[in-house]
């Protein structure tokens, strides 16, 4: 299990303070991207995928590489998480059945649904590693809480 290197508190009060008040979805995600893209190594792509209805996640804002620009819901990682509203940790990309290889150096990834106000899923958070099993179940707990609080009333 690897350490986890970011601190959370310190990231999460780096975020509220930024984000006060902010009601606008995109510059709530290029903040949350950024804050977070820039606080750990491990992190090699980070960013949102949108539900724009008709069961489909659209690309950005986001940092790294190039990923697929459209994700249809059950589809790879992010298409099973917006699918079942769960998160998803996977230390080992290929064994996940329906991968989406946007880049073949990720090795694990971390998928976070993300809803607004009345339980309305506004699309998924996606962190993926150029190493193997980067992610902890404290990663996903205090990732989930920090897209919570930023999205929770939007
Ligand atoms: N890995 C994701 C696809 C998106 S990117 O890699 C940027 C997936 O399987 O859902």
């Amino acid at each position: 299990m690897p350490e986890t290197a970011i601190d959370y508190d310190e990231i999460s009060k780096i975020i509220t303070a930024l984000t006060q008040g902010e009601t606008d979805e995109i510059a709530l995600m290029a903040t949350v991207t950024c804050e977070i893209h820039h606080a750990d190594d491990r992190f090699d792509w980070t960013g949102f995928y949108r539900n724009v209805g008709e069961r489909t996640l659209k690309i950005g804002p986001y940092q790294g590489g190039h990923g697929c620009l459209k994700i249809p819901f059950g589809k790879g990682v992010c298409g099973v998480c917006a699918d079942t509203g769960k998160t998803q940790l996977v230390d080992d990309v290929d064994a996940f059945d329906g991968h989406i290889a946007c880049a073949t150096s990720t090795q694990s990834e971390l998928v976070i649904p993300v809803y607004g106000a009345n339980e309305r899923l506004i699309g998924v958070f996606d962190i993926d590693s150029d190493q193997p099993a980067a992610f902890t179940e404290t990663d996903a707990r205090e990732m989930s809480q920090i897209l919570q609080n930023a999205f929770k009333s939007i």
